[in-house]
């Protein structure tokens, strides 16, 4: 009984909050299934101010599920071009392609339904169907397991099935049956907000009263951190092909890595000399002769989840190209709009950074990048 009480009084403080200190999310307004999953598989792993202009251009475009479904992929992935993890691109048509043909172009409002549709994990079944259709169930992202940790002083990680499972047997104690998706979006703005990872701001949160991490003054200590999974080192060649005023592109960068995005040809290697090694194999199975991979124009580092690449860039000739090469031309100008990774983004700015590039000399035949901040010279 005690326990129901709070509850409903953390409910009300929450949602009075809420009501005051929304922000005007695009997303927010609209109760159309179509925005709000689109903005949830957006949000799935980009920052909100990343996503607003996105999602707008990404409405335009694609109005609806039976307009995103009839468009080809290349266009779907032109408009996410820029937002990374371009398997939710994928998931996203597939997804669209599937609530037209099997659902009638609505977004299912069966939980068991909705989670077989690719991209669709727990998370994104719950948040959409509480938003769009008022289901009470628990939307549980890390903001709102932060502030859940905090609120009860909970040990353990985020990562942890049992904090999870805790987590959402507490939320549904606390989730109106009326009105579930303001709910889940007050908890999110929340942690966005004010329960922020390192300076929350107790001062200004509907929550404190009741809050076992407030009153130990240690908000910051909950959640305990998730073990960290040690970074991994390691090479990539990428070879920079020049034909006219082109440079070759081929899908994927290796080891089944982005296999949507455009990238500069480029292996992996545990060592400087295998990656190089790798990218001339590769290489000559694209074309008819064993390429020469010239000077060394110079390397950067990119990071992507526990990987540390050093890239090493090769200036390549290749005279010949096998019909079946997979090479496509790019212009530095058609970068903007195509479907090209963020690695392939940062080398080709770093190319372009220095004035002294064959892009802008090509025609008197000089190197490719001297000195500048972002490619180190060798
Ligand atoms: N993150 C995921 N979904 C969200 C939403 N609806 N509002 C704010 N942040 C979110």
């Amino acid at each position: 009984m005690r326990n129901q009480i709070q509850s409903i009084a953390v409910r009300n403080a929450l949602l009075n909050w809420f009501q005051a200190h929304a922000r005007d999310l695009p997303w927010r307004k609209t109760q159309d299934p179509y925005g709000i999953w689109l903005s949830e598989v957006m949000l799935q792993q980009t920052q909100i101010a990343t996503v607003i202009p996105y999602y707008q251009r990404f409405l335009r475009a694609f109005p609806n599920f039976k307009r995103l479904a009839a468009s080809p992929f290349e266009k779907v992935a032109e408009q996410w071009s820029g937002l990374g993890y371009y398997r939710r691109a994928r998931h996203l048509h597939l997804t669209a392609q599937r609530i037209v043909r099997e659902f009638g172009g609505k977004f299912p409002s069966d939980y068991q339904k909705a989670r077989k549709l690719p991209g669709v994990g727990h998370y994104t079944a719950n948040a959409v169907l509480s938003i769009a259709y008022n289901q009470p169930l628990p939307a549980l992202d890390g903001n709102v397991a932060r502030v859940m940790a905090r609120l009860y002083a909970w040990k353990g990680h985020l990562q942890q099935s049992s904090f999870r499972r805790a987590a959402e047997r507490k939320l549904q104690e606390l989730i109106p049956l009326e009105n579930p998706g303001a709910f889940n979006q007050a908890m999110m703005e929340l942690g966005q907000t004010v329960c922020l990872p390192r300076h929350p701001v107790c001062e200004a949160c509907p929550l404190s009263p009741w809050c076992r991490a407030h009153r130990l003054k240690i908000p910051e200590r909950y959640p305990a951190p998730k073990p960290r999974r040690p970074t991994e080192s390691v090479h990539l060649a990428a070879a920079i092909i020049q034909k006219d005023r082109k440079l070759a592109f081929i899908r994927g960068l290796d080891e089944g890595l982005m296999s949507d995005l455009w990238n500069f040809p480029a292996a992996f290697g545990k060592s400087k000399g295998q990656a190089l090694k790798r990218l001339q194999e590769k290489l000559a199975k694209a074309t008819r002769k064993v390429p020469r991979l010239e000077k060394t124009l110079g390397t950067l580092r990119h990071n992507i989840t526990f990987r540390s690449i050093q890239v090493t860039l090769h200036r390549a000739k290749l005279r010949d190209y096998s019909p079946r090469s997979g090479i496509r031309w790019f212009s530095i100008k058609d970068l903007d709009h195509a479907p090209v990774s963020q690695l392939a983004r940062k080398i080709a700015k770093a190319i372009i950074l220095d004035h002294h590039s064959a892009l802008s000399r090509h025609n008197r035949g000089a190197g490719l990048p001297r000195r500048d901040q972002a490619v180190k010279q060798r």
